[in-house]
């Protein structure tokens, strides 16, 4: 989009007033800025010689020339923490446990994890009685686990290898500039590198230079754009020998380089901490976030689909909005309230005149399966008759400059302060008013411009740098809180639907965040454009968050900002039936985007992608159980299962649900037919039950009505068709695979069940077997269609069952045996 559109839409977005008052903003954060300026570049440096090196029960402490020391920490024989310091060490914010140890607080709606192969977090004993520590040839030392060996020479050189030597990565001995640091590393050629949160990038983010500093593009984006609103300084890089993530734990603005050979980081300021993690995805993540905490079981109604707009108005609007779904047949399960429902956008309130009665509107449209959810940005009116304003001055809740006064910037309702999530009493403070929305009914809440935005004329749009921040009482600087501002709100809004409503679990979706938010919130990918590219680009932007520990996000449908005709929004719509976060919103000013303003056929496509994922959802809930288990994303790259396998790395045009699913949207107008990676195995063309295998690349033929789908052979695919609790078992062509179901009340803190599926294919027989765990009661009756397999008899615990097709209604049962026709 060309500067002069951009600068339009944002006058539209932000208002003429707000527009004219952004030149005086910027003026005054410049000349504060001036007034504190960024410490000197200085000159390089770099460790001297290795002075001494003193074992610690899980690693050693080395000390060098030059004022550098390094403490190597072992958490689990995969899972080793490097810190370089001089420099300020992090306030845990992201970690699961503040004191670095592994053992996930369990989260409250997380059921008692089964014992099993799924669940595979480190255990840090492991670590202690494997490490050993050894000093060789030239005075390196290396430290060994089970896992992973790391070698370090006498000048800071690192090398990362397998326990049997295959290299992995080569660290340099990290530089300083003033208060920043350089870190760089090489790793075997070929590579691909994924993570860094939220990107505009293909999915393999290498080569490539991308910044850390949560922004707010202004009101759209496209491919390339760079940085957006969640950074994660996070990567997973792959060689022919094996897999690393590298996490840093250091919030300062940074910028990283991928090129073929070699990664860099630079950070602003902070002592270099960084984790390394070696394993396959799968492996890697479950470490991950047993360091940084497992996504909490969400309500069930939040996998269902969102209606949102920015524009929705009054009261009238949002039952008629509803009334528009129910009447047409179609799903829905919330209305979100975009800034238009607060008062003079006061956060907090509710418009006397649009909305005078916000409980009796939630409570009609609860009545109907749908919930309210409401947005909250975090900038407070600066307003003397308005009570969260005085009270968060009296509470020194707010941000301050370095004279003490509250930081102002301006957002939607003029000029603003903004709470100061790093400091527990603004925490608190802030989670007490959220009972004003929770006892009207509000089921889940959004929390939006937490980057934190601020309208700017120029320059970066968010808070002046010289920031005071309190950092849980050990002070510092906004370059050090900005990246963690969205990630602290989302914590003080999660304790704070704890707090107000213990027997519910809270639902809170954020825009900005960091490492760790996993436990506090969904995440969706903005304010994209309305364009094909976009839609796209959505897809590795979605992939790389769960790389990075996010596992729950979605697209606005048809992108935020501009006028998708009804081809865009159609397969824009398909897709994001597959994602996570399911949601339909736009901006102000743009046409309708309800599912009926684009008349037929849009609106009967629409009806059957919302249908199918109702059908769908006991599968997604199975996936978000298993995400509290092993961190796992929903959405996967093709790669997920066979991380060797280069041919799939770059692969972003298509992605797993799963394990069972793969889902190959369309992505250019018109297109008659479209090829489709296959990961190995077979698999069953969802919508007609044929079978691939054996070929990295199908053609699909293409309808409007569908996009490809396929389905692992081997599933047994947990669904709900109408009241009937269904299983579609895929038949494996040989040999058995597993799958699993989970269960419970779909909200609340109750009793929950684990279902594990068996199914195996010998000969002309299949066999089901169904073990089942937990106290959530199982369903009278369940129904299992077979696909892949014509059978003409079938036996439950050794009786037998009418068949009807390919489908039989039974009760449950341990094994269910099945006998091919002829
Ligand atoms: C931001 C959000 C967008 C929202 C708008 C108004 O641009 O990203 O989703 O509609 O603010 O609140």
């Amino acid at each position: 989009m060309n500067k002069l559109k951009k600068t339009l839409m944002g006058i539209r977005f932000m208002g003429l007033p707000n527009a004219l008052r952004t030149a005086r903003s910027s003026l005054q954060r410049d000349r504060l800025e001036q007034r504190h300026p960024q410490a000197a570049p200085g000159p390089l440096r770099q460790p001297g010689p290795l002075l001494s090196a003193e074992p610690l029960p899980q690693g050693a402490y080395f000390t060098f020339d030059e004022g550098f020391d390094l403490e190597i920490q072992f958490l689990a024989p995969h899972i080793v923490r490097l810190t370089w310091t001089p420099g300020a060490l992090p306030v845990p914010y992201s970690l699961a446990n503040p004191d670095g140890s592994l053992a996930p607080a369990a989260p409250p709606s997380n059921p008692t994890p089964p014992a099993d192969e799924l669940n595979r977090g480190p255990s840090p004993a492991a670590a202690l009685l494997t490490l050993a520590m050894r000093t060789e040839g030239g005075g390196a030392q290396t430290l060994a686990s089970a896992a992973l060996r790391l070698t370090l020479l006498p000048n800071g050189t690192l090398r990362l290898a397998t326990p049997s030597g295959h290299p992995l990565r080569t660290e340099h001995p990290p530089s300083r500039r003033a208060t920043s640091w350089h870190h760089s590393a090489s790793f075997p050629f070929p590579s691909a590198c994924f993570g860094l949160g939220e990107r505009t990038a293909p999915l393999n983010l290498l080569p490539g230079a991308y910044r850390l500093w949560n922004t707010d593009p202004g009101g759209s984006y496209g491919p390339g754009a760079d940085p957006l609103y969640l950074n994660i300084p996070l990567y997973y890089t792959r060689t022919p020998a094996g897999g690393c993530l590298v996490f840093y734990e250091n919030s300062h603005e940074a910028t990283f380089t991928f090129t073929r050979s070699e990664t860099s980081a630079t950070f602003r300021d902070g002592a270099l901490r960084y984790y390394l993690i070696t394993g396959d995805p799968a492996e890697a993540l479950a470490a991950y976030t047993a360091l940084t905490g497992r996504p909490p079981l969400p309500p069930r109604w939040a996998l269902g689909f969102h209606q949102s707009r920015w524009g929705y108005k009054t009261e009238d609007e949002i039952r008629a909005i509803a009334a528009g779904f129910r009447e047409r047949g179609l799903p829905l399960h919330a209305i979100h309230l975009d800034i238009d429902y607060m008062d003079g956008y006061r956060v907090f309130s509710v418009d006397p005149a649009r909305f005078p009665g916000l409980p009796h509107l939630s409570a009609d449209l609860a009545a109907q399966g749908i919930h309210l959810v409401t947005i909250l940005d975090p900038g407070v009116k600066i307003d003397p008759a308005y009570d969260v304003y005085t009270s968060g001055l009296g509470e020194n809740a707010f941000c301050t400059l370095p004279s003490g006064e509250p930081a102002r910037a301006l957002v939607w309702p003029g000029w603003c302060v903004f709470p100061d999530f790093t400091r527990p009493a603004t925490r608190f403070w802030w989670g007490e008013f959220y009972p004003r929305l929770l006892d009207a009914g509000v089921a889940g809440i959004w929390h939006d411009m937490n980057e934190p935005a601020a309208f700017q004329a120029w320059g970066d749009l968010t808070l002046p740098r010289p920031t005071r921040h309190d950092f849980d009482g050990r002070g510092g600087a906004h370059g050090e809180a900005h990246n963690l501002y969205g990630l602290l709100m989302a914590r003080a809004g999660f304790e704070a639907l704890r707090r107000h409503r213990p027997d519910r679990r809270p639902w809170l979706l954020t825009r900005s965040g960091w490492a760790g938010l996993q436990r506090y919130a969904w995440s969706w990918t903005g304010d994209s454009e309305s364009t094909w590219p976009a839609l796209k680009m959505t897809i590795a932007t979605a992939l790389n968050l769960g790389f990075s520990g996010i596992p729950y996000t979605g697209p606005d449908i048809g992108g935020f900002s501009g006028s998708p005709d009804a081809e865009l929004f159609t397969r824009w719509f398909q897709m994001a039936a597959f994602m996570p976060f399911f949601r339909n919103h736009a901006a102000r000013g743009t046409p309708a985007r309800e599912p009926w303003s684009f008349g037929e056929p849009t609106l009967s496509i629409c009806r059957d992608f919302l249908k199918l994922r109702e059908r769908l959802l006991p599968y997604f809930y199975t996936l978000a159980w298993q995400a509290t288990q092993t961190g796992a994303p929903l959405v996967r790259p093709l790669f997920w299962g066979e991380p060797g396998n280069a041919e799939l790395w770059e692969v972003d045009d298509a992605f797993l649900l799963g394990d069972a699913l793969l889902v190959a949207p369309v992505l250019q107008p018109q297109a008659t037919s479209r090829s489709i990676h296959l990961p190995a195995g077979a698999w069953y063309n969802f919508w007609d039950d044929s079978v691939m295998e054996a070929a990295p690349v199908v053609e699909s033929r293409l309808t409007l009505e569908r996009i490809p789908v396929l389905v692992r052979a081997g599933t047994v695919l947990p669904t709900r068709e109408g009241r009937a609790e269904t299983l579609h078992v895929y038949a494996p062509l040989r040999g058995s695979a597993e799958s699993f179901w989970f269960a419970d009340e779909g909200e609340g803190y109750g009793e929950t069940r684990q279902d594990r599926f068996r199914v195996t294919r010998e000969g002309s027989t299949l066999r089901v077997e169904w073990e089942t765990e937990g106290e959530y009661p199982l369903p009278e009756e369940v129904v299992v269609r077979l696909h892949g397999f014509e059978a003409r008899a079938a036996w439950a615990d050794g009786e037998p069952v009418g068949l009807s097709g390919s489908s039989i209604q039974t009760k449950p049962f341990r094994e269910l045996r099945f006998e091919e026709e002829g």
